[in-house]
């Protein structure tokens, strides 16, 4: 594959997502001579930085992965700034002419992808000044790269939506959902559609529920101006949560082309059943950490953190319930569940199996049989395990669960800074597949909207759970109800 021949022009290079993600990605692109040397990085802030500040920020922000000094020098020289302001029309013209130079000293063929890690009010305003200023005209590609939060319920994500697609065809728009660049997560297909003792059980005569927990342990941290807007809902289900239902939920593709894929992952989600404000409250839970113990240090509650509302009804837990009606799903549970401040950091994906009809090892030392688990590790462990029935050692005979581990250590993920690596470079390559489309992402907020607007006439039914716990009563309560339980996930 011939290496991507690009400008990458990034907004918000100041920030912190540049500096966490973006920056030690694009290197490590570079230190496994994926990028070649016709590349250009141009940064752009409301800050007076130079090339030089920006270069040294680069640096410092790659320096503690241990790396050769000269292939790092050699790095960030690719690195320009520009002071920018997003809303004059000089400044794109100044960005313009930035540009066209470096193409022509760096030979990237008029490609252009421009990448929003700011605040997202500015990413229509951006959009269309790209578009009205000329930037956007050129020989080669222009690609847009956006981060959430793409709107905050279905009506504003429409409105920006439109304002970016005035400037840019679908097919460049490239909505980064960092879920889809773990590398578990992208390996759902493959243990799905590349096996063949899976997807002949993969439906409702054969699993009895899905259960999705993504837990962490940090809290708010600094981020609680975005957050009490966001909660949990918004902030992990609309997103995360729900990218991962339908990758599990998805009928095969035809093959490993983005059109196809996405277009199934549309599908799944279309299917999600649309529920009554009732329903909401029966099938949603949501809660807020109060303080707690933590790894045996205590924490403060959620109220008491910076820049919250004394009395916020800002949810930091969502526990809930989707069901798909169609001929696979129907009457299979998806739960999934996510939240701050709880016992481990930990993402995993446990599918449970149907019982036998009849279990012929019951017998009088009370042995079940345990049901079948599929477990997808995600993170921090990566790799796929299975719990299956063997035989009890002994006269008695008798089963007792026994359990087989894939763990995918092959790859280091100090390396893989969360998937941002990946997404950069499929999307110079021009790959969209990982990478959510318009429909996948208004569908979500409908989905969504629903569940906040039934919780919004309902303020109160908001549980707070101890810090280092896995979540309010609720949570269990909502499996119990069914039949099931949450399978521990530490
Ligand atoms: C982000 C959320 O999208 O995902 C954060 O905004 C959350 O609140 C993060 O902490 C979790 O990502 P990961 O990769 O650490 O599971």
């Amino acid at each position: 594959i011939e290496e991507p021949k690009t400008i990458l022009v990034i907004f918000g290079a100041t920030g912190d997502l540049a500096k966490r993600k973006l920056y030690p990605s694009i290197y490590n692109l570079y230190k496994k001579d994926m990028l070649s040397d016709n590349f250009a990085v141009v940064g752009l802030g409301r800050k007076p930085w130079t090339n030089e500040i920006i270069r040294e920020n680069v640096q410092k922000s790659i320096q503690s992965e241990g790396n050769d000094e000269e292939k790092l020098n050699d790095f960030k020289d690719h690195f320009y700034y520009l002071p920018f302001d997003v809303t004059n029309k000089q400044s794109y013209h100044e960005l313009d002419e930035l540009l066209n130079q470096l193409d022509e000293q760096y030979q990237t063929e008029g490609n252009r992808i421009f990448y929003m890690a700011m605040a997202p009010e500015f990413f229509g305003t951006i959009a269309s000044q790209l578009k009205s200023e000329g930037v956007t005209e050129t020989k080669g590609y222009t690609r847009l790269v956006i981060e959430k939060p793409f709107g905050h319920n279905v009506s504003s994500a429409q409105q920006l939506n439109e304002e970016i697609s005035a400037a840019f065809a679908e097919k460049d728009i490239y909505r980064i959902d960092h879920y889809l660049g773990k590398q578990m997560v992208q390996n759902i297909e493959v243990i799905r559609f590349g096996n063949a003792i899976f997807e002949p059980l993969w439906n409702n005569r054969y699993i009895s529920n899905i259960q999705i927990t993504s837990s962490e342990t940090l809290g708010v941290e600094d981020r609680g101006g975005y957050y009490e807007k966001s909660g949990a809902l918004r902030d992990m289900v609309q997103n995360h949560m729900l990218q991962m239902v339908a990758l599990l939920a998805m009928d095969p593709p035809i093959k490993l082309d983005p059109d196809e894929i996405r277009s199934e992952k549309i599908k799944a989600l279309r299917s999600i059943k649309n529920i009554s404000t009732d329903e909401v409250q029966e099938h949603f839970v949501r809660g807020q950490y109060g303080p707690g113990l933590q790894n045996g240090n205590e924490v403060p509650g959620y109220l008491s953190e910076n820049n919250i509302a004394p009395n916020s009804h800002t949810e930091t837990f969502v526990a809930g319930k989707f069901m798909i009606e169609n001929h696979r799903w129907v009457g299979v549970p998806f739960y999934i569940r996510t939240g701050k401040r709880m016992s481990v950091k930990s993402t995993k994906i446990i599918v449970q199996f149907k019982d036998l009809p009849m279990n012929i090892y019951y017998n009088k030392n009370k042995d079940e049989l345990h049901p079948n688990l599929l477990t997808i590790h995600i993170q921090p462990d990566e790799g796929v395990s299975l719990v299956l029935n063997g035989k009890k050692q002994g006269p008695n005979g008798g089963s007792i669960p026994v359990q087989l581990d894939y763990n995918n250590n092959g790859e280091s993920t100090v390396n893989t800074p969360e998937g941002y690596e990946r997404l950069i470079y499929d999307c110079m390559k021009g790959d969209a597949t990982n990478f959510t489309h318009w429909d996948e992402v208004e569908l979500s907020w409908k989905l969504i909207d629903t569940i906040s607007n039934a919780w919004e006439g309902n303020g109160n039914n908001l549980e707070t759970y101890e810090s280092g716990s896995m979540g309010p009563k609720g949570s269990d309560a909502l499996l119990a109800k069914d039949g099931f339980k949450w399978w521990p996930i530490e």
